[in-house]
């Protein structure tokens, strides 16, 4: 079976509510056809936006999603948002292990674990993202840092509730850098993570979809998507501009 595509656009702590709004709804305007069935397109504005933003894509098929969530169910934790408050507003999906996170929150393979399963016991669909730094990749370590963020925080799962996943691949060193990896150092790593996936979780795994991010932009989408296990994009920078998100969105076609 053929994997369906995904453009999925990372806000980061940006845009305002104003600009959120306006922002999505020129990506709406852009892209009705491309979605058509072809490529599946999420959003993923700051928390305070997800109302807002859910709600202008009521109509639409681009999906609305959380970039962080708890890793604790409920109660006395100030400051947290759960997994199922997420699925109470209509959001079903949720980024959990970016690198930004990893680097700035402290978050490790056990709290990306718990992370996890509280996003897949609420019944959302999970972004986990991997990456390796620069100096991983520069001291030939980037394949088993890959593999051990999988292995650490995902190979508890079952097969079947493994295929709530979607991975992620951004190299640290591409993020936000404006240095994208190749298509052919994207697609080796992409090819090394469906084998690892496919050992783990059997054949079903050849459906998972695995994105690549760091640093797309319209001009290297095409060349990235079109690679065999180049499942899409997680886009950041260029997900705040309306045109360059719908030319990449395009792109995936
Ligand atoms: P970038 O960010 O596209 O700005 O490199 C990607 C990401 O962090 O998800």
């Amino acid at each position: 079976m053929k994997r369906t595509k995904i453009v999925a656009g990372n806000w980061k702590m940006n845009t305002g509510l104003v600009e959120a709004r306006e922002l999505v709804t020129e990506i709406k305007g852009m892209i009705k056809d491309e979605v058509n069935h072809e490529v599946e397109v999420w959003v993923f504005p700051p928390f305070p936006f997800l109302s807002a933003v859910s709600g202008l894509l009521k109509d639409s098929r681009i999906g609305t999603g959380a970039q962080n969530v708890s890793s604790f169910t409920n109660g006395a934790y100030t400051g947290e948002v759960s997994a199922s408050m997420l699925n109470s507003m209509d959001i079903h999906q949720v980024l959990i292990g970016h690198s930004e996170r990893r680097q700035y929150f402290g978050e490790n393979y056990e709290i990306l674990k718990e992370k996890t399963n509280r996003a897949l016991d609420a019944g959302l669909q999970v972004i986990f993202c991997c990456g390796e730094t620069l100096e991983q990749r520069e001291s030939s370590h980037h394949f088993s840092t890959v593999e051990t963020q999988l292995k650490e925080s995902l190979f508890h799962l079952s097969s079947d509730q493994f295929a709530k996943i979607v991975i992620a691949y951004e190299p640290v060193w591409a993020i936000g850098t404006g240095v994208t990896a190749s298509a052919a150092q994207a697609g080796e790593m992409h090819t090394f993570i469906r084998d690892i996936l496919v050992q783990h979780f059997g054949d079903s795994a050849n459906q998972t979809r695995i994105l690549y991010g760091g640093s797309v932009k319209p001009e290297n989408a095409a060349e990235l998507f079109s690679m065999e296990n180049i499942d899409g994009g997680l886009i950041g920078g260029a997900a705040l501009s309306s045109r360059s998100f719908t030319d990449i969105v395009k792109a995936a076609k």
